[in-house]
């Protein structure tokens, strides 16, 4: 068929509108009961100011694409779920700051820049594996996240709530505020995230593991500030560049945040930086990948054990037809134990069809099973072996281990078993707070990021050597 003028054939093939995915198939939806009310809150929604800019997701899109070149390194990482109960000034707070320390420690292992991406401002819906539960005999709507309905067992409680989107738009805002204001008024100064790491350091049980690199980090800012390199002279050691993400689940929401970017004319999703598509709602013909094929963000697609190689291509050709580099980061979540017979395949397949993208490790979600105690846990030394197994996968390919995707707090909860400060099945009962799955506390994230680092050290001194025998030294 000929384009008639104007309009380039792909962009008559494509057919996308920001509600085009109403016309597919579509898992993972909640059943309203007032179709007009949820109709008006998206109506409102969609004349609302936009939460992102264009500009910056291109420039995180930017900041992806040496991540796939392999010269960056990508932390994503946040709550499971956001709630409404724990909207707290205190909460961002230790969570950025933790999060911030962990990106310090793999900025100086790795020696390249940390992409930073928090799951939050807008990690409020969750998918789940059946459309109902039952308790004591009484079944009601399972629990979607807090911008669908309440977590509490009760048939008000598990009614889906227009309103709620409106709640979670407003949350969002304020989240990304403080966030924004975090990132470049003053807390992120490198040298005060360097002092609340040494801290850390001092009163882990495992610290002297991690007190070479915490002593390197000291020497380097010391020879850096007698060089006249400090946070006063130099903008960018106190201030730092931070992006939010989600789970693109509840379409209806993400539509009425799409918007036309009036410099580019391209739609771009306003609800977030970069959204990522499920492992339960990646089919290629389905409302979600519908969805986020036409918006130009980065995104994210998380890859589990049931995604086959061609499965995997098919979805490259939907949502990076251009092979643009950063545009899709794969987030690999497999199980500990089974990286080595999902992950070789997957990266052959796209090294194979030579498509750009990021390879991330998510080590939480194929890691989660149920404690003697009854409780949702995740054993940290799983955790750490499913990131360790992924880093070898790429080592023996020859590609780059672009990142990590975790689920984290910066409060003491216990709700993942293990860690230096061991955290038994007996103690999860204590502070276990999660609206959904178990996350890493704030010591055990910045284990996991000491370790993590010493996993990218390897692979870069791997590098050196390469260069060292290609120079013929
Ligand atoms: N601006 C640089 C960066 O974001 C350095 C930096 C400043 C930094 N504050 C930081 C790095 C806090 C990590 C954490 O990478
Ligand atoms: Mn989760």
């Amino acid at each position: 068929m000929e384009a008639p003028p104007g309009i380039g054939v792909t962009t008559m093939v494509k057919h996308w509108r920001p509600d085009s995915w109403r016309a597919k198939p579509i898992q993972q939806v909640p059943a309203y009961a007032d179709t007009a009310a949820l109709e008006a809150v998206e109506a409102r929604l969609s004349s609302y100011p936009p939460l992102v800019f264009a500009g910056e997701a291109r420039k995180l899109k930017k900041g992806l694409a040496a991540v796939a070149r392999g010269e960056a390194f990508l932390l994503q990482g946040g709550d499971c779920a956001e709630s409404f109960a724990e909207h707290h000034p205190d909460n961002i707070r230790d969570f950025f700051r933790v999060f911030l320390q962990m990106a310090v420690v793999l900025t100086f292992a790795g020696a390249m820049p940390v992409v930073k991406v928090g799951r939050i401002a807008g990690q409020f819906a969750k998918p789940r594996s059946a459309p109902n539960e039952t308790i004591d005999g009484v079944e009601l709507p399972s629990y979607r996240g807090d911008i669908i309905n309440d977590i509490a067992f009760t048939p008000e409680g598990r009614h889906p709530d227009p309103n709620r989107l409106e709640m979670a738009y407003r949350q969002s805002a304020a989240t990304l505020n403080l966030l924004r204001a975090f990132a470049q008024g003053g807390y992120a100064n490198l040298e005060h995230v360097h002092q609340w790491m040494l801290g850390f350091v001092k009163d882990s049980p495992q610290g002297h593991h991690y007190q070479e690199i915490a002593d390197r980090i000291s020497e380097s800012m010391a020879f850096m500030r007698a060089c006249g390199i400090d946070p006063d002279t130099t903008p960018s050691l106190r201030t730092t560049d931070f992006f939010t993400s989600h789970e693109a689940l509840l379409l209806g929401f993400e539509q009425a945040m799409t918007r036309v970017d009036s410099t580019t004319g391209d739609w771009y999703a306003t609800s977030g930086h970069m959204l990522w598509i499920g492992d339960r709602t990646r089919q290629p013909d389905h409302a979600h990948v519908e969805y986020m094929r036409g918006v130009k963000n980065p995104i994210g697609l998380k890859c589990g054990p049931s995604l086959t190689p061609d499965g995997l291509i098919e979805l490259i050709d939907l949502l990076n037809p251009d092979n643009e580099p950063g545009r899709l980061t794969l987030i690999c979540r497999f199980g500990a134990n089974k990286v080595f017979d999902h992950l070789p395949q997957l990266i052959r397949a796209v090294e194979r069809e030579g498509r750009s993208v990021v390879w991330s490790s998510d080590p939480m979600h194929g890691n989660t099973i149920k404690a003697a105690t009854g409780y949702k846990t995740r054993p940290f030394d799983l955790i750490l072996r499913e990131v360790k197994n992924f880093f070898d996968v790429h080592k023996a390919e020859g590609t780059h281990p672009g990142g990590i995707h975790i689920e984290m707090t910066g409060k003491n909860v216990t709700e993942c078993t293990g860690g230096a400060r061991a955290i038994t099945d007996e103690d999860l009962s204590d502070r276990y707070h999660t609206h959904c799955d178990p996350r890493l506390n704030a010591d055990q994230a910045l284990e996991l990021a000491f370790l993590v680092a010493q996993l990218l050290k390897a692979s870069r001194v791997g590098e050196v050597r390469k260069i060292a025998a290609v120079a013929g030294l």
